[in-house]
């Protein structure tokens, strides 16, 4: 205000002096003006007004703030203004409540809010026309309205159709209609994606959706080549291999000492082979004797017995469970193959295809009616139908409770979103409806709208389910690496023992002097070639000779080393 610019009337002094003279108790109290030209002691009543009525919740002073005790009484105390004495009785608000309301969020007050609702023409059970009011229903409006019942302000709302009745409306453009403000609110299947997220405001989801793809399927004839299936190749081939392997080490351990690991080389061999293979029945028929040899056994079966189990369970789910297989297995090779593919009218899929995936546009066929869905399926790409339908799994799930188990769903839910109710930018009942959804969530009310208004398909596991039956290494490698642990350290100690059997056989000097002096001629290479062909011969020597050979050598040494009656060392022979 340009307060230098006004202008003291006549008398104004006298006048203004008059006023602060004042000192009268007026209908609002004691009208008292101080030095600074301010009220003195200004207090009021605070009223609460509502209903046919108003009743005094407390006062307000400059002395002491909001209280519920007379300024009279509070001017006598020392000034208050502190926040925890600052308090009021309790208001009551329209409604004869006293839980604080919200307000009213909707700016021009009072008008009903403009919804749109898909008029949609297949899965009428998520949302659709009805003759009663309010003129729409189905699970979509089931969850709007439970989700408003637990907003704490009423919504007054008319729900306006979109669609012609004859088609599903395109849900871009209704999107679209919010977002231009032909409508406040957008309620129904209409899924969550980032091109929509960028004009409105969803809510959170209230049901789970994401893309999946649909394909005909028949079951597969059992194959001679089943018995095979329950390992996967890596598995097979490490199987075989530890077989083998245990096999050796067996024969390693046990050659010395047993009769029945020993005979010329094409029997050893044979012996490893045929000893390895059947413990995978138990039915070895070689004994072990040495402990080492036991001990890597002992294990060994253990991890067959294991080996044995898992394929016996196996080979009974993969042949007991039936099996139906699809030419496509996902929308990988679906992308890439050249065959059309079934959408829905109206959906977001159809962008998604050919934006996202890049599928020709050409290869899209919509499809406006559930009828459309099982007929192009099942006339297949080469009469004019379709190799597969992607659309979403809500959707899908209700057209496979409906038809019979010949489609399936392939391969996994490529897209994951959800569907939202979509109002306009910065809308705060989108906030609050999202409270609502996951309320409704968290108590158990929105799965029994889903119970209520859903029915759930029987056939609709997917296809490439069998491929759990198949056992792969994954779930092995422990008991090998077991039984490969048992391996090496047995023959750790049984090559440890050799060493110091082998030592005590052939000490260096007696070695060079049983080679005679022409032996300490040769190169020094040549020497050590020699001694471990002599440590082999020593392995492959049975160990009783060894030993009868070790106590003859020993008896030698003594004679050697023992003096003869004359005095003189004996000579060596
Ligand atoms: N849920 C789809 C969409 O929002 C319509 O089927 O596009």
């Amino acid at each position: 205000m340009n307060l230098s610019s006004m202008r003291i009337f006549d008398g104004g002094q006298q006048f203004l002096h008059s006023l602060l003279r004042m000192n009268f108790t007026g209908l609002s109290g004691q009208i008292q003006f101080d030095v600074d030209k301010n009220l003195v002691h200004p207090a009021y009543d605070v009223l609460n007004i509502g209903g046919t009525g108003s009743r005094r919740i407390g006062y307000w002073s400059n002395y002491s703030g909001l209280s519920t005790v007379t300024p009279e009484v509070l001017y006598r105390k020392p000034p208050n203004t502190s926040v925890s004495s600052q308090h009021l009785y309790s208001v009551i608000w329209p409604g004869e409540t006293s839980i604080v309301p919200r307000g009213w969020v909707f700016p021009e007050n009072g008008r009903p809010l403009r919804i749109a609702v898909p008029n949609r023409v297949s899965y009428l059970q998520f949302v659709s026309k009805d003759r009663n009011p309010p003129g729409v229903r189905g699970y979509c409006i089931d969850v709007f309205e439970a989700a408003l019942n637990l907003l704490p302000y009423p919504v007054p709302r008319v729900y306006m159709l979109h669609g012609d009745g004859r088609r599903n409306p395109v849900y871009n453009e209704i999107v679209q209609a919010v977002a231009e403000d032909r409508y406040d609110a957008a309620v129904g299947d209409v899924t969550i994606v980032t091109n929509r997220t960028k004009i409105v405001d969803f809510t959170q989801p209230f049901m789970e959706s994401g893309l999946v793809v649909v394909a005909p399927v028949k079951e597969v004839k059992s194959s001679p080549w089943a018995f095979l299936r329950p390992f996967t190749f890596q598995m097979w081939l490490v199987t075989g291999a530890f077989f083998l392997f245990v096999g050796a080490v067996v024969w390693i351990l046990e050659h010395r000492i047993n009769n029945e690991f020993r005979g010329p080389p094409w029997k050893q061999i044979t012996t490893i082979f045929w000893f390895s293979f059947s413990t995978m029945f138990f039915s070895h028929r070689e004994n072990t004797v040495s402990t080492l040899g036991r001990l890597v056994l002992i294990i060994w079966l253990f991890v067959v017995l294991i080996i044995n189990s898992s394929y016996t369970a196996s080979l009974t789910s993969i042949l007991t469970v039936q099996e139906l297989t699809s030419r496509i297995e996902g929308i990988d090779s679906l992308a890439s193959s050249n065959e059309p593919i079934g959408i829905q009218d109206g959906s977001f899929a159809r962008n998604y295809l050919i934006e996202e995936l890049h599928i020709a546009e050409s290869r899209l066929v919509i499809l406006k009616t559930q009828q459309e869905y099982s007929s192009s399926l099942h006339l297949g790409p080469n009469r004019g139908g379709v190799a597969a339908i992607v659309d979403e799994l809500p959707y899908i799930e209700l057209f496979l409770s409906a038809s019979t188990c010949a489609f399936k769903i392939v391969g996994q839910e490529f897209t994951k979103s959800g569907w939202g109710f979509a109002f306009q930018r910065d809308s705060p009942l989108a906030v609050d409806l999202s409270t609502a959804i996951l309320q409704l969530s968290e108590n158990g009310d929105l799965q029994k709208l889903n119970n209520k208004w859903l029915t759930h398909a029987d056939c609709s596991e997917q296809v490439n389910e069998i491929d759990h039956y198949h056992l792969s290494l994954k779930s092995f490698w422990g008991l090998f690496l077991i039984s490969g642990i048992a391996c090496f350290i047995a023959l750790v100690v049984f090559f440890y023992n050799i060493v110091c059997q082998y030592r005590r056989f052939t000490p260096e000097d007696g070695a060079a002097a049983e080679e005679g002096e022409i032996q300490l001629a040769r190169p020094r290479r040549f020497l050590r070639s020699t001694s471990f062909k002599k440590l082999i011969d020593f392995v492959d020597m049975k160990v009783d000779t060894t030993k009868e050979m070790i106590k003859r050598k020993s008896t030698d040494i003594k004679r050697q080393g023992s003096p003869s009656s004359d005095g003189h060392a004996v000579s060596p022979s």
